[in-house]
């Protein structure tokens, strides 16, 4: 991917793809975001025991897969192809599996899609973190370069490695409304921020307001009432990452 430069168009992210009509996070949730008209899916990465990225939102298996126990144990990406990533949605989705980043950026490619790529859980200490930080670098320089790429976590110290180290990729700062302290703006730019992605839940105009005005792009999660993504976009919201982005684009 080449240098991004945020639009701050109104962007309608598909979050996990399709989840309601798909297992969340799979080729087919993805591929059906495609379908339907999406431009920008948002999606979660970590690494299994090898250092290979998987695409998964929980540390456990459990909720989304025919597995028990937590990703951190499962060895190489060869052992994915035999946890079941769909059938607990619906039968016929037994076939969709747990896939890697590469699987993910394949798809990208495939399908003209660009993605918000969200670094889970930073649990495993500094040294891991860079092993995490370079393999998702190094399989996201397979994407051709009109794909469009934004980086973000709610682990301020993933993010601050992520851009020191691979500093052409742009930076989005997760918060949780309870945490969105008012150091935001020292946060934002010791990340090497070009967006903030807050919390809905008691987001206000005069916030999203403050966000602009110091420049940054402002991605809200999780909005699932078309009134709600209207009024965000209306303030001034960059953009929203919905569970419902079949029925925004429409
Ligand atoms: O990236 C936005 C949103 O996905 C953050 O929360 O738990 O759905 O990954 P979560
Ligand atoms: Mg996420």
């Amino acid at each position: 991917a080449t240098q991004h430069v945020p639009t701050f168009n109104s962007t309608i992210f598909a979050h996990r793809g399709l989840p309601s009509r798909a297992p969340e996070n799979t080729l087919a949730a993805f591929d059906l975001a495609a379908d339907e008209g999406a431009t920008w899916i948002e999606t979660d990465v970590d690494i299994i025991a090898d250092g290979t990225p998987i695409i998964i939102h929980d540390t456990a298996l459990d909720r989304t897969t025919d597995h028990r126990g937590k990703l951190y144990d499962i060895a190489t990406a060869e052992e994915l192809a035999g946890i079941d990533a769909g059938s607990w949605f619906a039968p016929e989705f037994a076939s969709e599996r747990v896939i890697t980043l590469d699987a993910l950026v394949d798809l990208l490619n495939r399908r003209k899609l660009n993605a918000n790529i969200e670094i889970k859980a930073n649990e495993q200490g500094a040294e891991r973190t860079i092993v995490l930080v370079d393999a998702i670098a190094s399989s996201l320089a397979r994407l051709d370069d009109e794909r469009e790429i934004i980086i973000s976590s709610f682990s301020q110290p993933v993010l601050m490695t992520f851009h020191a180290r691979h500093p052409e990729y742009a930076i989005g700062v997760l918060y949780e409304t309870a945490a969105l302290y008012d150091d935001w703006l020292s946060v934002l730019e010791l990340c090497g921020a070009s967006y903030i992605h807050p919390e809905d839940a008691g987001l206000t105009r005069e916030r999203v307001q403050a966000f602009r005005d110091a420049g940054y792009g402002v991605n809200v999660w999780t909005v699932d009432a078309r009134d709600r993504a209207n009024e965000l976009l209306n303030w001034g919201a960059t953009g929203v990452f919905t569970n419902i982005a079949d029925q925004l684009i429409r």
